[in-house]
């Protein structure tokens, strides 16, 4: 089998970066992305040490329409096919629907899911044609439910996971694997990114990003479909199904609550 490539989006910190190791040691050719030029370049170095794999950089800014379609022509044009495409880049913004720059929030659209759409649909021809790979989104909990202090992120996660299930579906025996990685609570950049120096009143505990990242790893290899790493978060998915629609908003707008 010749070698797999695999693009990694977001993959200059956090669950991305991991990732990126993840696929790094079983012995595929990373193509990492980001805007951050530096820290890839860091983690090009770093795996490039570790496995015989080669490792490309690609620095872009998935904010900005268009984006997505100038890598694809890109790599197209090198003859670059992507077998594993990790859609996982994404932010999330704190605050009240109201509060929040409109223009936030629509970059926040463009990145968490028109990007990851996008990227979907100029990729998937090419696996299906040659009938191997697939795709692994990074959701969220978030994903399970409304959320009040952070309404379009998690609306933007609901979308991520209805997409990457029904795709799943619609791709059942094509002999492509469509995952979605739904983590709770995680150690990475994303609190700083979204709250600033404002702290959530309620702590709950955290993965490291390197667990969640092997826990979507395998789950993608055997096929899982919806994969929710750790215990605390899975019996939250479950307790959120029993409960009435109204309650979860409720606790959730608790839950996102943040002071200076
Ligand atoms: N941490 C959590 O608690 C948690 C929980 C559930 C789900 N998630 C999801 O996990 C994924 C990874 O987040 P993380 O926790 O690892 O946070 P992180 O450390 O902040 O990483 C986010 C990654 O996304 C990239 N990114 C952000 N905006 C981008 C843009 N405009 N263009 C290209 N890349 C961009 C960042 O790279 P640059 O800044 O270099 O561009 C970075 O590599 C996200 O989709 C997030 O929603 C996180």
């Amino acid at each position: 089998m010749n070698q797999e490539t695999v693009l990694v989006t977001g993959a200059s910190s956090g669950i991305g970066r991991d990732l990126a190791r993840c696929f790094a040691a079983d012995g595929a050719q990373l193509i990492l992305l980001a805007r951050n030029t530096e820290a890839l370049e860091a983690l090009a170095e770093e795996l490039h040490q570790a496995h015989p794999s080669q490792v490309r950089v690609l620095t872009a800014d998935l904010s900005r329409p268009g984006e997505a379609r100038r890598i694809f022509d890109e790599l197209a044009s090198e003859k670059i096919s992507v077998d594993v495409l990790v859609n996982n880049a994404g932010f999330g913004a704190s605050g009240s629907f109201a509060e929040i720059s409109l223009a936030r929030q629509l970059e926040m659209v463009q990145v968490n899911l028109a990007a990851l759409t996008e990227l979907t649909g100029l990729f998937l021809p090419g696996m299906l044609q040659r009938r191997r790979g697939g795709i692994l989104n990074v959701g969220s909990v978030a994903g399970f439910l409304p959320g009040p202090g952070m309404t379009v992120y998690y609306a933007t996660k609901a979308f991520v996971l209805s997409f990457s299930e029904a795709l799943a579906e619609e791709l059942r025996g094509t002999g492509l694997t469509v995952s979605v990685l739904c983590p709770g609570p995680t150690e990475s950049d994303f609190g700083r990114v979204a709250r600033g120096s404002k702290v959530r009143r309620l702590k709950t505990s955290k993965m490291t990003s390197a667990a969640v990242a092997d826990h979507g790893h395998r789950a993608y290899r055997r096929g899982v479909v919806t994969a929710v790493p750790g215990f605390q978060n899975k019996l939250f998915v479950f307790l959120n199904r029993l409960l009435p629609r109204s309650i979860p908003r409720k606790i959730v707008r608790q839950y996102n609550q943040t002071m200076e």
